[in-house]
């Protein structure tokens, strides 16, 4: 096997691993707001909207303008390509709105999911083909790290070693497209949480992910220090009885990214996958609190975790958007505090706290 490869040059590299580094700064974390117009649809349907660009625009103003302390514990947020483009009532950008605060903008580059021919119901993720000048065009307008995420199911012989395999390979080729257009790529194996497995299978199928995974992105020439991991939490399967404590969810979780990632990714910022917001602070909480080693920060990228209690508050309406802000900022600061183990049970109390965020098959 040749050995031959070069580096990213000093230069790129830095940029790269500035980026990464200040994702992932102490005590914040991502603001995932990246569903596609048929997943948002979803949501606006269930607040008595219809899905134009107009109603996606004013919720996702709802968000960017709350208060500027929304930054003191959301470092970035991850933007659908068409909110890119999108402006607030007074004509300034959304990336600008962002960057005034100092919070980092990125974007989805997934184009979703397709069958995996023969498979058990197992899937691809698509978007390579144009995905060097898709990721030029978005640097040009102020993004500075993209997402990608693969989904893996687990059932009786699932996730294959097809799906794995593939995983590896196109995330370590988006990570590698990214990282040549100077964007930090968020590397994302999504292990669902769908399934009545235990968490003993969770963990051994997260650890056999992330050793494909980052054998890919080494094979690729991935540079490490520039990528950030959007794992799932280790937990058993929506529907196996009982449900873990965040503690053993902790241990757990830590275990399977030892085993898995190098200690050189700074940063590991997890997806929420259907926890419900109270239970997605904890476990991270725990997660930060548990006594096993800890090279990477690990912190939050969470979508429906920090906005569920939004969109119970907002309703639709214009009159409820500073509540509904209120409720970003409470969910922000709550992770924040247990991106550093500094969380308690019902410290901060939420519209939605409580309520489960699954979904089989949730759009993105
Ligand atoms: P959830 O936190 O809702 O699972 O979203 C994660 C995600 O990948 C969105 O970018």
């Amino acid at each position: 096997m040749t050995t031959y490869f070069s580096y990213p040059t000093p230069e790129l590299q830095a940029e790269l691993k500035r980026t990464a580094e200040a994702i992932v700064a102490p005590g914040k974390g991502i603001l995932a707001v990246d569903e596609a117009n048929d997943g948002i649809g979803k949501l606006l349907a269930a607040v008595g909207l219809d899905n134009t660009e107009n109603n996606r625009r004013r919720y996702r103003q709802l968000l960017f303008t709350s208060d500027k302390s929304l930054s003191d514990h959301v470092s970035a947020v991850i933007l659908f390509d068409e909110t890119v483009y999108q402006k607030t009532d007074d004509g300034q950008s959304f990336i600008e709105v962002l960057q005034k605060k100092n919070i980092i903008p990125g974007i989805k580059v997934d184009r979703d999911v397709v069958p995996l021919f023969l498979s058990e119901d197992e899937v691809t993720t698509q978007g390579l083909d144009d995905l060097a000048a898709r990721c030029a065009e978005y640097k040009k307008q102020g993004c500075r790290f993209a997402k990608w995420r693969c989904p893996l199911k687990i059932g009786s012989h699932t996730p294959s070693v097809q799906a794995i395999n593939d995983t590896a390979q196109v995330l370590a080729r988006y990570a590698s497209i990214c990282q040549s257009q100077g964007l930090v790529p968020i590397v994302e194996p999504d292990v669902l949480l769908e399934g009545d497995h235990d968490i003993v299978r969770t963990q051994k199928v997260t650890e056999v992910a992330l050793a494909a995974v980052y054998k890919a992105l080494n094979d690729h020439h991935v540079f490490l220090e520039g990528t950030l991991l959007k794992p799932n939490m280790v937990t058993p399967g929506q529907g196996y009885k009982p449900k873990s404590t965040p503690e053993e969810i902790a241990v757990a979780t830590v275990t399977a990214l030892l085993r898995g990632v190098p200690a050189a990714v700074p940063g590991i910022a997890f997806l929420s996958g259907g926890q419900s917001e109270e239970e997605a602070t904890l476990n991270l909480n725990a997660i930060n609190k548990v006594q096993l080693k800890k090279p990477w920060t690990l912190t939050f990228s969470y979508g429906r975790a920090l906005q569920a209690s939004v969109w119970k508050t907002w309703a639709g309406k214009d009159e409820n958007v500073k509540k509904a802000q209120a409720e970003l900022l409470k969910r922000a600061k709550a992770n924040g505090l247990a991106s550093l183990g500094k969380y308690e049970a019902g410290l901060l109390a939420s519209a939605a706290g409580d309520s489960s965020n699954f979904s089989t098959n949730h759009k993105y």
